[in-house]
């Protein structure tokens, strides 16, 4: 398939949570095709392991080039964390992830070169966000935290909740301890309950939402290698969303939380790919 500036971009995740990503893209890259999928089928990522995340995210970048995508950008942190070296490897078009961004723009902000990461258990046990953090300024100390819990906090809509704010309170107390001064929201969902962070965290505390910083880093990409869309008026249909299972929840809630109304989720058979 001939790829050129007016081609979507892909982009992927374990299930609803990369709409956190596909969003900053709809609001800082408007005249972009998007091309999303979530692996409703197979979520949770956080809590599998790096080789079955690695065929998992296979599979779909398979998926999203069929259907003539760009470039790719993996919205999930555990994916990217587990998989972008292996799916960058041989890609004749760009991958993306959500990792290093995050890290570069913490390791901008820190004053007190005291950084906390949150984020799913194999995220943070990947020990990814560290790795970057210390190559792009060694003198940087890196506080890792998984919050399992969050993600179905988020999914069943307890965004201002006190039984979300008291499971906060609990899993950031070490890092509030430890007197970090930047945070990387290092997880898809955690955009979603960002004010009860910043509630616990206070408000000194610099909180780093990668998928901001993932669809700026995207821009600058596609511009360098002439890919951006430059066209001003976008088409009637310029995102189409794919799913591995329960496309009418995923509709659902895709639309409490884009700036689009979501009319049509397809399912496919990922496992075909
Ligand atoms: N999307 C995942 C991430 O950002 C969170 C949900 C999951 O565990 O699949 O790591």
């Amino acid at each position: 398939m001939k790829i050129d500036k007016t081609s979507p971009v892909g982009v992927f995740d374990s299930g609803v949570g990369g709409l956190t990503v596909a969003r900053e893209i709809m609001r800082n890259l408007p005249s972009e095709k998007i091309v999303y999928f979530g692996d409703t089928a197979r979520v949770p990522y956080g809590s599998k392991s790096k080789d079955t995340i690695i065929r998992y995210s296979r599979q779909i970048c398979h998926f999203l080039k069929e259907q003539g995508v760009k470039a790719i950008v993996i919205a999930c942190n555990t994916a990217s964390a587990f998989a972008l070296d292996a799916v960058k490897e041989n890609s004749e078009i760009p991958v993306l992830g959500v990792i290093e961004s995050g890290a570069r723009v913490a390791a901008k902000e820190t004053v007190n070169k005291k950084v906390g990461v949150i984020g799913t258990v194999g995220t943070i046990s990947s020990g990814i966000h560290a790795e970057y953090l210390r190559r792009l300024n060694p003198e940087i100390t890196v506080i890792g935290k998984a919050c399992p819990l969050f993600v179905p906090l988020v999914e069943e809509g307890w965004l201002h909740d006190p039984v979300t704010v008291e499971v906060a309170t609990r899993y950031l107390k070490e890092l509030k301890q430890k007197e970090i001064d930047t945070l990387i929201l290092g997880c898809t969902h955690y955009p979603l309950i960002r004010s009860t962070i910043r509630e616990v965290m206070g408000e000194k505390v610099r909180l780093v939402n990668p998928a901001y910083e993932t669809a700026l880093e995207l821009k600058e990409l596609l511009q360098k290698m002439d890919l951006l869309n430059t066209e001003e008026k976008q088409e009637d249909f310029p995102y189409r969303f794919y799913v591995s299972d329960l496309a009418d929840e995923f509709k659902d809630f895709a639309n409490s939380i884009l700036p689009y109304d979501v009319e049509m989720t397809k399912k496919i058979d990922i496992e075909k790919y």
